[in-house]
């Protein structure tokens, strides 16, 4: 998010606009918590994690009372544009806050999309991503040659709330096994059916190969140790006189390890992109809007258009991307199917 700020601020100063940073999201708005940025604020900052603003969850933010309060600090101080950096909530919170029908002058808004679960509708990524992917992947590897030394099963819980992107994705990227995501429905045995099916195809393997490692989505709703015990048991059962090692599944949570650290080069990219797009979107005086990065479905008319200023970046209605992030949670939306439908295709590969 930090490529994000910086972007915002050296293109809307080039733009000869001022700009000021909110710390800690709505959170800081509701409490007139503003500071200035320029160049020397954002210099260097390329190369943090998180945000330099910080970050806050704000409940309150549902409240219209609030909002009105927070459209009223804008007012005084003479804020007329918001980039919002975020996700569905704080994207929801940028629709609410410019709603025409709350205020005669909402304050203009475009959305940067930054999540690390990829949930967000119409964008093809968002900001946190790459950068999360690569430590699970990274992290993969490195679990990779104890499993593989040790001929044992792994599973690797990662991050991605409801969506099963990055475990789809960084399964692959990793050369995993086995990826687990909520897009598949799976009950909980059929679960442990094909972690079992997965480690009993992988021990026909000769020596060196025979480690196995299953990532899987948090959104997936089975504890990992109680999978642990529920694989081990029933490979006991399948296989009574089984090598010990073959029963002896580890598991790892990732956790916050995901969320954070240095931002790949390209996530830095990504961000100085999107926000460019924004700001410049915001000085020609549009709004209701959120910057997509290269849209994975074709876009109706309506819906967006591609941004004059980069042929990568799209400007799409904030309210249309917001319905379809909810389709992509409830699995409802075309985008969700086929990300499903091609991970079960991908998956048969995976233990040719
Ligand atoms: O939405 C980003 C995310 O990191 C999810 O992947 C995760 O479920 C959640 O936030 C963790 O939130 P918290 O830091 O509040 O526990």
């Amino acid at each position: 998010m930090n490529a994000a700020i910086r972007a915002a601020t050296l293109i809307g100063r080039s733009l000869g606009v001022d700009v000021l940073g909110v710390e800690h999201g709505y959170r800081g708005l509701i409490e007139d918590a503003f500071v200035p940025l320029g160049a020397a604020q954002v210099q260097d900052i390329l190369r943090e994690g998180g945000t330099i603003l910080g970050t806050a969850r704000c409940k309150e933010f549902h409240r219209r009372e609030v909002r009105d309060h927070a459209r009223a600090i804008l007012r005084n101080r003479g804020v007329d544009g918001l980039v919002v950096i975020g996700g569905n909530g704080s994207l929801t919170g940028a629709q609410a806050i410019a709603d025409p029908t709350e205020s005669d002058t909402p304050p203009l808004v475009v959305g940067v999309p930054a999540s690390i679960d990829n949930d967000l509708g119409v964008t093809g990524l968002a900001i946190g991503v790459d950068t999360a992917m690569n430590t699970i992947v990274e992290a993969c590897d490195k679990i990779a040659d104890t499993a593989t030394s040790h001929d044992r099963t792994f599973i690797i819980e990662v991050m991605g709330r409801d969506c099963g992107y990055l475990a789809m994705t960084s399964a692959i990227a990793a050369g995993a096994d086995l990826a687990l995501f909520p897009e598949a429905g799976r009950d909980e045995t059929s679960i442990v059916d094909a972690i079992v099916d997965t480690v009993l195809s992988v021990r026909e393997r000769p020596r060196r190969s025979r480690r196995v490692i299953v990532v899987k989505a948090e959104g997936v709703h089975v504890p990992v140790e109680r999978l642990k015990v529920l694989v081990d048991e029933r490979l006991r059962a399948r296989v009574p006189d089984a090598d010990p090692a073959m029963i002896e599944t580890r598991v790892t949570v990732l956790g916050h390890v995901v969320r954070g650290g240095r931002p790949s080069a390209f996530d830095r990219l990504l961000g100085s992109r999107l926000a460019n797009v924004a700001v410049r979107a915001l000085v020609d005086g549009q709004s209701h809007k959120m910057v997509a990065w290269m849209p994975p479905v074709e876009l109706p008319e309506e819906i967006g258009a591609r941004s004059p200023a980069d042929p990568y970046c799209w400007l799409v209605d904030l309210a249309a991307a917001l319905v379809e992030t909810d389709n992509l949670l409830r699995g409802r939306s075309p985008l969700a199917r086929w990300r499903a439908g091609a991970f079960d295709e991908i998956g048969d590969a995976l233990l040719m």
